[in-house]
């Protein structure tokens, strides 16, 4: 019994102090104070504090501000590292001057229709710039991020920007990730990415691009994300330099072809998304490059009309999707002018499974719903957890009163038999 005990609190003690070597990291992350003369908004002052920065993994002396700004007020500290706007309205030419060491740059939501010229040119230190949100912008002014060559992440999303001029990535040579995502980007001139020998990763989903030039010399891109397009027509030598490639996301376009060739240089490809578009034929070589592919995404349609020959010459294949469903390759077969499937080992948790339309559909066992079958009707997760705490809880104290009880009748015990 007393064993128990002392084992249980000994536990507890551990335990409690596990949780507070926890809050000791947690603690490390938490904004510091930095003593500066923090700048203003119109309506409020901005926040200066050292803070975590997930960028650069680490702590970083950051100007946070959200509300309009304007350059006769607007005084940045000269040691900020990262520079935090939200719903500025508008920047101004000169209004960033002594921001030489700011290293991540972050504009969230302004509603001018540009932006000037100069504000990145003394941030020679830039290591992430990001502007989201800004629908009236339409254009980038020449030149706009000089030849800040430490540049390692671009994120420009959800603007209506529609053209960039060809030397708008100009010397950027240590980019790593570019995110245009989400603009209203109309076409890409031949060579606008043709510095970035260090992009890794590429994202133009969600824009307005109709026609895929070659996109360049990206000798280290791993990822190519144009899914959400108009795209209508390829290239055939787009992709043709993209060596490194991994991962091409080219679904949800108006696709009717893949020009012979297209992929012919894609071996180290492994990922391929082609679902809803219309393409018409697929020619016999269409997969002869990636021979390392193994996933391949397409819809419905593209399987009852394309050559099952080739797609069932993908030697390396592994997983198919369809849609939502992943199919492992191993469950689809053809056979008498028809595919076959067989479903996924977890389609349906609790419930018998059959393949409609390319489909797992599920019959729930008594006690359960939901599209696999998993979730119990009538029962309560969050008041179950609940329930659990209390108990828990509850049981954690009765113990700690019942040893500290015990400690102090033994003590009063000794105490009262030394007196004797
Ligand atoms: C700049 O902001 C200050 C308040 O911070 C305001 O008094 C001033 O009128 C603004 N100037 C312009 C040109 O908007
Ligand atoms: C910032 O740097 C400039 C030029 O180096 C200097 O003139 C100015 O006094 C500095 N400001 C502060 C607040 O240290
Ligand atoms: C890129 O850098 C080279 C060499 O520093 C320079 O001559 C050229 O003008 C730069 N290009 C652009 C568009 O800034
Ligand atoms: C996309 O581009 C086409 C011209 O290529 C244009 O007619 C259409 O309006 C654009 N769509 C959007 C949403 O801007
Ligand atoms: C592409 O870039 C790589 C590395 O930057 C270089 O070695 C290669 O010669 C370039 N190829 C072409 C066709 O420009
Ligand atoms: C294909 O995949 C295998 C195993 O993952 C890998 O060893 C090989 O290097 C890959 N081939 C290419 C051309 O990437
Ligand atoms: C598929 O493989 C078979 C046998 O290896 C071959 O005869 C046929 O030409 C291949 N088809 C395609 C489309 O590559
Ligand atoms: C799925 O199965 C249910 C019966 O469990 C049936 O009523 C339903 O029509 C099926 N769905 C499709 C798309 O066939």
């Amino acid at each position: 019994m007393w064993r128990a005990l002392v084992t249980t609190v000994a536990f507890l003690v551990l335990s409690l102090s596990s949780i507070s070597n926890v809050r000791g990291s947690v603690t490390t992350t938490a904004p510091q104070p930095w003593d500066v003369r923090c700048p203003r908004t119109y309506i409020e002052p901005c926040e200066c504090m050292a803070k975590w920065d997930d960028f650069l993994n680490r702590q970083v002396k950051t100007v946070t501000c959200s509300g309009p700004i304007n350059a006769t007020s607007f005084v940045l500290p000269n040691t900020t590292e990262s520079l935090r706007l939200a719903n500025v309205a508008g920047l101004e030419p000169g209004m960033f001057d002594g921001a030489d060491e700011v290293m991540v740059f972050q504009v969230n939501g302004l509603t001018s229709e540009s932006l000037p010229a100069d504000i990145l040119q003394g941030m020679e230190n830039l290591k992430f710039f990001a502007l989201w949100f800004n629908l009236d912008l339409t254009s980038l002014p020449d030149n706009f991020f000089g030849n800040l060559r430490n540049l390692e992440k671009i994120d420009i999303s959800e603007t209506g920007i529609r053209v960039l001029s060809v030397d708008t990535f100009a010397n950027l040579t240590a980019l790593r990730t570019l995110d245009l995502a989400r603009n209203n980007l109309e076409n890409l001139e031949a060579g606008l990415f043709d510095d970035l020998s260090a992009l890794s990763f590429l994202d133009l989903h969600g824009n307005n691009i109709s026609s895929l030039p070659p996109v360049g010399n990206l000798s280290s891109l791993s990822e190519l994300h144009l899914q959400h397009n108009s795209i209508t027509t390829i290239s055939p030598s787009a992709l043709n330099t993209l060596h490194s490639l991994t991962k091409l996301d080219l679904s949800r376009n108006a696709i009717q072809t893949i020009p012979t060739g297209t992929l012919i240089q894609l071996q180290r490809l492994s990922f391929l998304d082609v679902a809803y578009n219309p393409i018409v034929t697929v020619v016999e070589d269409t997969f002869v490059g990636p021979t390392n592919l193994t996933d391949l995404g397409l819809d419905d349609h593209q399987l009852d009309t394309w050559n099952p020959e080739v797609l069932l010459n993908l030697t390396s294949l592994r997983w198919l999707h369809i849609g939502n469903v992943r199919y492992d390759w191993n469950q689809a077969m053809y056979e008498g002018g028809k595919w076959w499937f067989s479903c996924p080992p977890d389609a349906c948790v609790f419930g018998d499974c059959n393949i409609a339309d390319h489909q797992p559909n599920c019959t729930c066992r008594q006690g359960f719903s939901g599209d696999a079958c998993d979730t119990p009707i009538g029962q309560n997760d969050g008041v179950a957890t609940w329930v659990v705490v209390v108990a828990v809880t509850g049981t954690v104290v009765v113990m700690v009163v019942t040893v500290f009880g015990c400690d102090r009748f033994w003590r009063n015990r000794k105490l009262r038999y030394e007196n004797v």
